[in-house]
């Protein structure tokens, strides 16, 4: 039986093109919604490690998720746009929308190239639909190339919220799902799909145009950045007038209207999507002549970046002024902990900062070595906590992991060469290392008021 848009009732089958972060997640987790899906990418190694149950990163839960999904046969990976083609209902496209190289814009030559190959090939009555991060005006603009190049097939555009070490649970059980649709159909499709999602969890569906469904992605990113960079200025004035920003935070974020999360000031954001997508937003204003929204988050970057300049200030006056041949252990190298992921990495960049300035830094991170070690082959790095501690004059905490967070004065006490800790995540509690005799210092505190929370 066929349904009015022409797909069979029962049948809905997707795909998904783009097997990242994105889309190897969002595969598996809408063939466990029991939809039959085949995911797409042009990388036949990488298609096989995942045929094989290799999930490439770190995401709790993901790897059980690919391989119930394999192994059930909901869920296949293939390179061919040609089966996919034929194979597809609703076909997600979650290729990567990096930085342009040597620009602050998106490069979208990877959902561009996919929507072109794709196009000619997909039936008329299929949808394609955009998940990846992109500028608003990309979807409209795509829409009308493939109309001017005769193709039928309709565009709409559904963004993703996921966080990293999240991602399973953000994406079956999301607060929002956005459709920026052209059509009833369209709208009716997307519904099909997340049907399962939204009989259950208390998820709200936005029906809407492709611009606001593009720049809803975006702007929530915006607003997130601006929200840590609003409380990162505070710790700037805090450190300047002797208050202290954890206290500050807990009473803002008291405030229903402020709400607490993505109030913690610290090292500042970093990861693949905040300081990239803002970037782009910047781009993308100044291109439609709204210079004001890019002036902004300019701001909001510089407050980003002036966390990593002060925290090595703050090894440098810890060291005395010199910090050539001065061992500095750096805990953490993950953008932020549950992940394994060192892309903008606020952690490897201080680590980097401080390489610079002639110390001898040794890195350690539960999850993120391998990425660390390739991503900056310079530092050295350590098998576990206490071998990164031992002989440092500085301890820098740079990523709040549970097990940097749970530290004792003692467990290092016995390793360091002096008890210096730089508590860039406000993860410590500074009254226990104050009293085992550590100098003690964080972003957010001035050094007298530290002692207090
Ligand atoms: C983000 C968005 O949250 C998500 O909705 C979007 O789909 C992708 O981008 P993610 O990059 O996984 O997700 O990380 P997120 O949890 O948002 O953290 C971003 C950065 O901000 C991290 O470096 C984190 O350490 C930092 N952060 C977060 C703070 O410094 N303070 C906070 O209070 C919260």
């Amino acid at each position: 039986m066929r349904s009015p848009d022409g797909i069979p009732e029962t049948a809905l089958r997707l795909t998904v093109f783009g097997t990242g972060y994105l889309g190897i997640t969002h595969a598996a987790c809408m063939a466990s919604l029991g939809f039959e899906v085949l995911g797409v990418d042009t990388d036949a190694t990488k298609v096989a490690s995942l045929m094989a149950g290799h999930v490439p990163i770190y995401e709790p839960g993901l790897p059980e998720l690919l391989r119930t999904q394999l192994k059930a046969g909901r869920l296949r990976f293939s390179t061919s746009y040609e089966k996919a083609a034929a194979f597809g209902d609703v076909h997600f496209i979650c290729t990567g929308t990096p930085q342009l190289p040597g620009g602050e814009g998106a490069d979208l030559s990877q959902v561009r190239a996919c929507v072109t190959a794709l196009a000619p090939l997909a039936r008329a009555t299929s949808l394609l639909v955009g998940k990846s991060t992109v500028p608003v005006g990309t979807a409209r603009a795509l829409t009308l190339e493939l109309t001017g190049a005769g193709h039928q097939v309709e565009i709409a555009w559904n963004p993703e919220f996921l966080r990293e070490g999240t991602a399973v649970t953000d994406t079956l059980a999301p607060d929002r799902i956005v459709a920026g649709v052209t059509s009833q159909r369209a709208e009716d499709l997307l519904r099909r799909v997340y049907d399962p999602i939204l009989g259950g969890a208390p998820t709200r569906f936005f029906a809407t145009t492709l611009e606001t469904a593009e720049l809803a992605k975006v702007a929530a990113n915006a607003f997130l950045a601006t929200k840590i960079s609003f409380i990162n200025a505070m710790a700037e004035v805090c450190e300047a007038s002797g208050a202290n920003v954890r206290g500050l935070s807990e009473i803002l974020g008291a405030d229903p209207r402020i709400g607490e999360s993505f109030l913690r000031a610290g090292l500042g954001f970093g990861g693949g999507c905040l300081p990239k997508d803002i970037r782009a937003f910047m781009a993308r204003s100044a291109d439609l002549g709204v210079d004001s929204a890019a002036g902004l988050l300019r701001e909001v970057e510089k407050i980003n970046l002036r966390r990593r300049s002060r925290t090595a200030d703050l090894a440098l006056e810890l060291a005395g002024g010199d910090l050539t041949e001065v061992s500095v252990c750096v805990l953490g190298a993950a953008f932020k902990p549950g992940s394994d992921d060192v892309r903008e990495s606020p952690a490897l960049d201080v680590a980097q900062i401080l390489h610079g300035l002639g110390a001898h830094v040794t890195v350690y991170d539960p999850v993120a070595m391998a990425n660390a070690a390739r991503a900056c082959p310079e530092l050295a790095y350590a098998d576990t906590l206490a071998e990164a501690a031992t002989g440092a004059s500085v301890v820098l905490l740079a990523t709040e992991w549970a097990e940097f967070a749970t530290l004792r004065p003692s467990d290092l006490a016995g390793v360091v060469k002096h008890k210096n800790i730089i508590d860039a995540r406000n993860a410590l509690r500074p009254e226990l290392w104050r009293i085992a005799g550590w100098n003690y210092r964080a972003l957010g505190v001035g050094a007298e008021a530290s002692a207090a929370v």
